[in-house]
């Protein structure tokens, strides 16, 4: 089997090495293995497959000098700006973790249940969605493809992992009755409406994020929806409080049947047991979890769903590495 060299750029970050994680996990066919960060981390090592690799430091002839065919970027937005166009330029696909080259319509923002063929359209950068957005459209995709969504309402539950060390430790150190360095507001006992920075129309970037992106990964530029996205104090995993309603009638058995057989979908939707998605059981996981499923009965055709899932593995490492398994599989 052909192997292939991949890097990380940003190994020493949250997602970063939760990349390095999931690489390994899942066996990829690697030849060279390179590790890259700033100037800050350069000459320390991590381990990958029980090996030490020293920490590189980014510059425009990384991509080059190492003949990179695949990196996986999360270095922020300004480093992917940067450095994204220049390892394209030398032939090496970039998978994208910040939001620079999401709306780019010459990028395809991929989630591979959805619209992995997708990936094909790419001139040498491929995005990966916001994590909200990501588990959001693994359990919406089957139900627009049945029942064809006209509207959809967004409430989210964020943990803190999704803004980084800085997040987690505003948590922890809250707890202790520290005062917050991340967040503008203590997280500790605390609800944040507050995620990205705020816009002209009052909504928040991580909000219009979730617009956007939910209307360009289902090819539906006209779809309606709005989002409300508030941190919480919960360290890991996104839960999603998620109303739809559809053009089309359904059948609640049926729909429940649709989300069952959905791709990287797992029901938990057993109220009598007590049994629904919970932050804590998703964190570790790969898959998106839905349940608290229910017809909106103020309208026509709707459904309210609760969806959740691990914001650093689906939510950003595990989506890339799935979008360069395709890659290996398929290009
Ligand atoms: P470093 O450890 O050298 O600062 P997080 O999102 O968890 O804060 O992680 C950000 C990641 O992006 C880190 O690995 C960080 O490396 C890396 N990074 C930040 N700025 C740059 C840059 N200019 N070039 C390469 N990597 C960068």
């Amino acid at each position: 089997m052909e192997k292939f060299n991949i890097a990380v750029v940003g190994a020493t970050g949250m997602v970063g090495r939760t990349f390095l994680k999931v690489l390994e996990e899942r066996n990829l066919p690697i030849e060279n293995f390179y590790v890259f960060a700033s100037k800050r981390s350069a000459g320390n090592t991590l381990t990958f497959n029980n090996k030490e690799y020293t920490v590189l430091e980014l510059n425009e002839a990384s991509f080059t000098d190492y003949k990179i065919d695949i990196a996986l970027f999360s270095a922020g937005g300004g480093t992917s700006l940067k450095f994204a166009p220049i390892a394209a330029k030398s032939g090496c696909i970039v998978i994208d973790n910040s939001s620079a080259w999401r709306m780019d319509p010459n990028v395809p923002l991929v989630v591979p249940e959805v619209n992995a063929p997708d990936i094909l359209k790419h001139n040498g950068i491929i995005a990966n969605p916001n994590c909200s957005t990501i588990q959001a459209v693994v359990a919406l995709n089957p139900l627009h493809k049945a029942y064809d969504i006209n509207r959809i309402i967004y409430t989210t539950f964020q943990a803190v992992s999704g803004a980084g060390m800085g997040g987690y430790n505003d948590l922890s150190e809250g707890l202790k009755g520290n005062p917050p360095t991340k967040f503008p507001h203590p997280i500790a006992g605390n609800c944040l409406p507050h995620i990205d920075v705020f816009l002209d129309n009052g909504y928040t970037k991580e909000e219009i994020k979730m617009v956007e992106e939910t209307r360009k990964i289902l090819h539906a530029p006209e779809l309606k929806i709005t989002a409300t996205t508030v941190r919480v104090p919960v360290f890991d995993s996104h839960s999603e409080s998620i109303n739809v309603e559809f053009n089309k009638s359904f059948e609640l058995t049926e729909l429940v049947e649709t989300l069952k057989n959905g791709e990287g979908i797992i029901l938990e939707d057993d109220v009598q047991n007590n049994i629904y998605p919970l932050a804590l059981n998703a964190a570790g996981k790969d898959e998106v979890f839905v349940g608290r499923i229910r017809r909106d009965e103020s309208v026509e055709s709707g459904v309210n769903l609760w969806v959740v899932a691990d914001n650093i593995r689906k939510g950003a490492a595990t989506n890339a590495v799935q979008i360069a398994e395709w890659i290996i599989k398929n290009v």
